[in-house]
């Protein structure tokens, strides 16, 4: 059985929803407390056992790219001061077993397109999907780990899932199908954004897949579905026919960081656990709670 080495990070969408913040920069730059969240994304795939980042750039392409790069001056100037600490946090993005490729998707076509585009640098291999924006907090193993744990034990595609509120549905991808063991399912149903009353269950698809190669096929005769784009829920739907595909509700937080709201959470539950930050911002919102009483 192939192993899961390789993470593919689509980070050509348009970002609208934070414009114009995303207007020169993707939402993936965007830092919760001091770390863009691409970096988190990419974190949690080189502790799950990735050694191979595959980002999908769009047209800021520049930003990310670099993010992941040497920066060569910065390094020189934080050398003569000394400044090692600093130095080593701009060093250490990634460690040295580690590779980036980056694969431009010339127009934002959509997800299943983003992921298309990784197939010459993914190959005849069983890979994860990590969309960055949906940032996932866990106590235990993270959620990359848990879900390369279940391929593992069922050698399958593996889509991670959370319960929503059905009134939500048109903003998700939903799954249904029996449960095979706690937590989960075999996928018999999936659909793009469904309409409350039209959805299968309440299980949500959000940002984590690990994907069989088969996929490709699958991708390159989806045609334009929600939205106008290439959907990857329609192409998994594709892929359901030939093969298993199960549903993995994950433990853990998330935190829909593509909109605001979430985005905030995320920057506000980040801090308060963060460990030069947590004493004086906990007393910071204390205040701010007597203030605005
Ligand atoms: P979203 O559905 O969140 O869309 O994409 P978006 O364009 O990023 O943001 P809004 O809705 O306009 O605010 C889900 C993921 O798929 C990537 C995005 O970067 C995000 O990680 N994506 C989407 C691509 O890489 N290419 C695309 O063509 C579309």
């Amino acid at each position: 059985m192939k192993s899961i080495r390789k993470a593919v990070f689509p980070v050509a969408g348009m970002g609208t929803r934070f414009l114009p913040a995303t207007k020169a920069s993707p939402k993936e730059m965007l830092p919760i407390v001091d770390k863009p969240l691409i970096q988190y994304a990419a974190d949690e795939a080189i502790a799950a056992g990735i050694d191979t980042l595959i980002f999908i750039i769009g047209r800021n392409k520049r930003a990310i790219a670099d993010h992941f790069d040497k920066a060569y001056e910065l390094e020189v100037e934080l050398e003569a001061k000394q400044k090692t600490k600093l130095l080593k946090l701009a060093r250490d993005v990634v460690p040295d077993h580690v590779s980036c490729i980056f694969i431009r998707q010339a127009e934002a076509l959509g997800l299943g397109h983003a992921v298309l585009c990784a197939a010459p640098a993914v190959g005849d291999e069983p890979f994860a999907v990590i969309l960055a924006d949906d940032l996932v907090k866990s106590d235990g193993p993270n959620v990359m780990e848990q879900m390369i744990a279940v391929y593992n034990e069922y050698h399958a595609s593996v889509i991670g899932t959370e319960t929503i509120d059905k009134s939500e549905s048109s903003k998700y991808g939903m799954v249904a199908g029996p449960e095979v063991a706690p937590g989960i399912a075999q996928v018999d149903k999936i659909v793009e954004k469904p309409a409350p009353e039209d959805a299968p269950s309440d299980q949500g698809v959000v940002g984590r897949y690990i994907l069989t190669p088969g996929i490709f096929e699958k991708l390159r005769t989806t045609g334009r579905g929600a939205g106008g784009e290439i959907q990857l829920t329609d192409a998994i739907a594709a892929l359901r026919e030939d093969e298993k595909v199960y549903a993995y509700s994950f433990k853990g937080r998330r935190y829909d960081c593509g909109s605001k709201l979430g985005y905030l959470e995320a920057t506000v539950e980040y801090a308060l656990c963060h460990d030069e930050l947590k004493d004086d911002f906990c007393n910071y919102l204390k205040h701010l709670k007597c203030v605005t009483k």
